[in-house]
């Protein structure tokens, strides 16, 4: 019955795709140059005393133009006009950041893809009530890599996001090698947060949450916030850091006029650079690039929307960066240290009588007072994810993860770094491995859940508790 009644809404949804679906995406033709010099979010600056880098956010409403008929209301932080500005991080730092919320709801604020304790973590059980303020406070103990912030509210995770609240965090190490790749952040070393956005006709954003397998995709692209950007580089070695901060657009990108090399996933530097044709950017996911811009502009380019972003070499020659030939050493978790496997199902469990998808983990849907996994300290599990239905992106709080297998195959170099978010769909099963080894979290638990952020909210949910 269950099948049958999803078998009917692939169909609805299929001949609704068919006929309104792709006809609404604005294509960005290669061939026309740019309209809008890509914003760069600034760079948020610590205050130091005592080894500590305190760090101030206050989330609020603000209104960004993005070009439509008149300004958009969005949602951002320190008020920008749209996102919020980049943390840049440093391995072994201690930090404080403090976050206000002015929004008149609540609100919580994560940062995704950190190694913290879980009540620094800013899920769901960290609320922040409208006017007040909320500390996280942690050491910096993983390698270099592009992490983001954004809200995390149960239940309007998507819309906080959607209305603009997110930003990048980034962590630079000591790691020599990656010390000659291009590093002069908005010069050579871009932020590119890529996003699918709808507009009504009076300019405002247009939010609602989709059901479907693929959550709400819409038809005009943003990067920055910019439509049809394109950003003036040097000539040499540019390095994009790519973040799809989408609420359920999946990105194929590759990039025309330049070659494109891998350098890192998720958590950090790959071992060593890949060139590679195309990425598969699934919603939380990063990765950061190279691009060799020569005399002529280059472009990122995706499967969907045309161009993303057009890089003008503006002549000079300050893009000095190069290429190493190793970046990092990632050591393999071995499997003989697997202590516990675990199976992750991620589905739908509406019943034959409900129309709107009900979206769960093993069957299970979303519930605040209850403990999914409960986690030894020190353990090394084994987790297989897998879709029964729809297509998910699997992100656990807390933990890099390496890929073990995808449908029973090693992973591709570009997918064998450090990971914390991954596709996983009917066509593909994905075995990761992954240590607890960092901080027990006795009671507020961490979360694991589909970066679709449709489907979070919609249910697609779990806890772990981390126990000594
Ligand atoms: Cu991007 Cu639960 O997070
Ligand atoms: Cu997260
Ligand atoms: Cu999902």
């Amino acid at each position: 019955m269950v099948r049958i009644s999803a078998v009917v809404g692939i169909l609805v949804l299929a001949v609704l795709l068919a006929s309104c679906g792709d006809a609404a995406v604005e294509l960005v033709s290669v061939d026309t140059p740019a309209v809008a010099p890509l914003l760069i979010p600034p760079l948020l600056e610590p205050t130091v005393e005592d080894g500590v880098s305190r760090y101030g956010l206050t989330i609020g409403t603000s209104q960004h133009d993005y070009k439509q008929t008149g300004m958009t209301d969005t949602y951002s932080y320190n008020g920008t006009s749209v996102l919020g500005p980049t943390l840049r991080l440093r391995t072994g730092d201690s930090v404080v950041i403090s976050v206000t919320n002015e929004l008149d709801e609540a609100t919580t604020t994560h940062w995704h893809g950190a190694d913290v304790p879980a009540e620094d973590d800013g899920g769901p059980h960290s609320i922040i009530e409208p006017g007040e303020t909320w500390v996280a406070d942690f050491d910096v103990i993983q390698p270099a890599a592009t992490l983001w912030y954004h809200p995390h509210a149960h239940g309007s995770t998507a819309e906080h996001v959607y209305r603009g609240a997110a930003g990048l965090l980034i962590i630079d190490d000591d790691n020599p090698a990656a010390a000659t790749l291009p590093g002069t952040y908005g010069i050579d070393d871009i932020p590119v947060i890529i996003q699918d956005r709808a507009f009504t006709e009076d300019g405002q954003l247009d939010f609602a949450i989709d059901d479907g397998d693929e959550g709400k995709l819409d038809g005009v692209l943003t990067v920055n916030g910019t439509i049809n950007p394109y950003v003036e580089t040097p000539t040499g070695l540019v390095r994009l850091r790519l973040l799809n901060g989408s609420q359920g657009r999946i990105y194929q990108l590759s990039v025309a006029g330049a070659d494109m090399t891998k350098i890192a996933s998720d958590g950090g530097y790959l071992t060593s650079p890949v060139a590679i044709e195309q990425i598969t950017l699934a919603p939380g996911d990063r990765a950061e690039i190279i691009v060799n811009v020569g005399v002529e502009s280059a472009a990122l380019i995706d499967g969907t929307f045309g161009r993303v972003l057009e890089l003008r070499p503006n002549g000079s020659d300050l893009g000095m960066g190069t290429l190493p030939d190793k970046l990092a050493t990632i050591e393999r978790i071995s499997e003989s240290e697997i202590t516990v496997d675990r199976s992750f199902d991620m589905g739908d469990v509406r019943n034959f009588w409900e129309f709107d998808a009900s979206w769960a983990i093993n069957g299970v849907q979303f519930d605040m007072n209850r403990i999914d996994v409960t986690v030894q300290l020190g353990a090394t599990e084994r987790w297989t994810l897998s879709s029964d239905d729809g297509q998910h992106v699997f992100h656990p709080h807390q933990i890099q993860f390496q890929i073990l297998a995808i449908n029973g195959e090693p992973p591709p170099p570009e997918e064998s770094g450090w990971e914390d978010s991954v596709l996983v769909n009917g066509n593909r099963e994905v075995v990761i491995i992954a240590r607890f080894h960092t901080y027990a979290a006795e009671e507020i638990p961490y979360m694991f859940h589909c970066h679709i952020l449709d489907h979070e909210d919609l249910g697609m949910m779990g806890q772990f508790l981390i126990v000594e």
